[in-house]
């Protein structure tokens, strides 16, 4: 038998073999959609394609030959189905990626009667998180049911404790316990991914560990909650408020039933003090985070702020100073010509700035089954493939010990909103309070049409003003109000946001 007749044989019988159709083959293995085709019409390829192909031939047999990687995933909600859905139709695809067979073998959920769209068949079902994570027939336990504590600590603990590598989308859990489970994964050898935790399918964490790990990072900062950008961004393009934004919000599957998780700013706190930990080498320390939510942005703050150039974002931001590292999540005037001012929507961005690469950002979706599962999933093919890196960058005995400078020596420039007497005399009682103080106006805004009601009985005498400042420092523009609403000049709290220089 000549050398193209026996090559002709062996593909053929590689196809028989596999049931595959022609084109599946041409794609797959030579490269070329046509090619069986064009074989079978009589084409002679070269020997060199031969040998190219025939290694083909064998290398994907040699994978599916190896011993699958098994997968027991504890969650089937959003993001656990999901994952399950992608593996179970990408399977073949994922292993030719990956030089191995990837399979879900069991999972985990509280209710076994509910449809989540997945083929259950053949999977093996478990009440138990824990008893899941411990169980022979698995290599890689991936949790996705939620919870700082609870069943998903106990799981992951589980797995970790025998050696089992780990993968979670949980920013909770890592927040409050990340570096004890990064301690144990050190210890028992087995890798925990959590790519997911921060920004769901942004690969921040990935960027942070390996792209850019001999970097020294300045400072780090974004937007990592979609739901809140997405009632800011509506608030500002269509001039609604709050309240209204939130309930659509909430239609749409965007927030929670009581959203105070995300609204609050404690959900951006969570991923923030993950990626400071990773882009400063210390303690993940969550209740060390200064955190004000978005729930008292007026129509009439985004208004102004649109009209002297910024957009208001809720951002997390993490940055080294004198005093040690501040780490804060507030609403935040950013100019609208910034990268971050173009994020809008559900989506999320991450920057991070750095000595040699300067300026990184990572924009895209912050959420959602799939973005999410594809994190996950790109832990998971990172496991498989033997990739080992410390789960916070450095080893966790290496990490330093987190130290907080205080808010109060924040410094930079402040809108601030107040509602002021309708007296004569108020106005300048408030400058000249801000002038005793040090403090520079950079603007005074004062127009009917930014009436914001203040609720109280002397609604109707009061005027709206915005004060622009200067970079100052937090402490004296605390203390200024003070004395301000101790002068008796302003009724209800003032609104305080912070620009940020970008
Ligand atoms: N959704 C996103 O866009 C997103 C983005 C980034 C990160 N994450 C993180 O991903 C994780 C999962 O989020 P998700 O949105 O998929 O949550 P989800 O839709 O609420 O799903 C949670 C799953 O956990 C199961 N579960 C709850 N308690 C359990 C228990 N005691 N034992 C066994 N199973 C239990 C639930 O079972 P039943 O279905 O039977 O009730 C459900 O399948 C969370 O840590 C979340 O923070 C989510």
């Amino acid at each position: 038998m000549s050398d193209i007749q026996s090559f002709r044989q062996a593909v053929e019988s590689f196809i028989a073999a596999r049931g595959w159709t022609p084109t599946r083959f041409g794609r797959a293995i030579a490269g070329d959609p046509l090619f069986v085709f064009d074989l079978r019409e009589g084409r002679e390829p070269r020997s060199d394609t031969r040998t190219r192909i025939l290694k083909a031939m064998q290398d994907h047999a040699d994978t599916q030959s190896a011993a699958p990687l098994r997968i027991g995933v504890a969650g089937l909600g959003n993001v656990g189905a999901t994952l399950v859905r992608i593996i179970q139709k990408d399977g073949e695809e994922l292993t030719r990626k990956l030089g191995r067979k990837i399979e879900v073998t069991a999972v985990c959920a509280r209710s076994r009667s509910r449809d989540r769209g997945i083929d259950a068949t053949d999977l093996e079902w478990f009440d138990d998180p824990v008893a899941l994570a411990k169980w022979d027939g698995i290599d890689l336990f991936v949790e996705l049911i939620g919870g700082e504590d609870g069943p998903a600590l106990a799981a992951v603990k589980a797995a970790l404790e025998i050696g089992r590598p780990v993968v979670t989308a949980n920013k909770a859990l890592l927040a409050r316990h990340g570096v004890n489970l990064a301690r144990m994964a050190e210890e028992s050898g087995a890798q925990l991914g959590f790519e997911a935790a921060v920004a769901g399918g942004i690969p921040v964490i990935k960027t942070l560990r390996e792209g850019l790990g001999s970097a020294r990072i300045a400072r780090v900062y974004g937007i990592m909650n979609g739901t809140c950008n997405y009632i800011l961004t509506r608030m500002g393009n269509e001039g609604i408020s709050f309240a209204e934004c939130l309930k659509d919000a909430q239609k749409l599957g965007y927030a929670e039933a009581d959203p105070t998780f995300d609204v609050g700013g404690f959900d951006t706190a969570h991923k923030l003090a993950i990626l400071a930990s990773l882009c400063f080498g210390c303690e993940i320390a969550p209740d060390e985070i200064f955190v004000e939510g978005i729930t008292t942005i007026s129509q009439a703050d985004i208004k102004v702020a649109g009209d002297l150039g910024y957009k208001i974002k809720l951002l997390g931001i993490a940055q080294r100073s004198a005093d040690g590292i501040e780490q804060r999540v507030h609403p935040t005037l950013v100019p609208k010509s910034s990268a971050v001012a173009g994020v809008d929507g559900v989506l999320n961005a991450i920057s991070l700035e750095t000595d040699h690469v300067h300026e990184l950002l990572l924009a895209g979706p912050g959420a959602g089954g799939p973005p999410t599962a594809s994190s996950v999933l790109s832990d998971i093919l990172d496991i498989a493939r033997g990739t080992r890196v410390p789960p916070l960058g450095v080893p966790s005995a290496e990490l330093t010990p987190y130290r907080q400078a205080p808010m109060r020596a924040h410094e930079g420039g402040y809108y601030i909103r107040l509602n002021a007497k309708d007296i004569p005399g108020a106005l300048a009682a408030i400058a000249s309070r801000m002038g005793a103080a040090g403090i520079s106006l950079e603007s005074v805004i004062q127009r009917p049409d930014l009436r914001v009601s203040d609720d109280t009985a002397e609604t109707g005498k009061t005027r709206t003003v915005v004060l622009l400042t200067h970079s100052t420092m937090e402490a004296t523009v605390r203390e200024t109000l003070a004395q301000i609403a101790g002068d008796g000049f302003i009724v209800g709290e003032p609104q305080l946001i912070r620009i940020e220089t970008l």
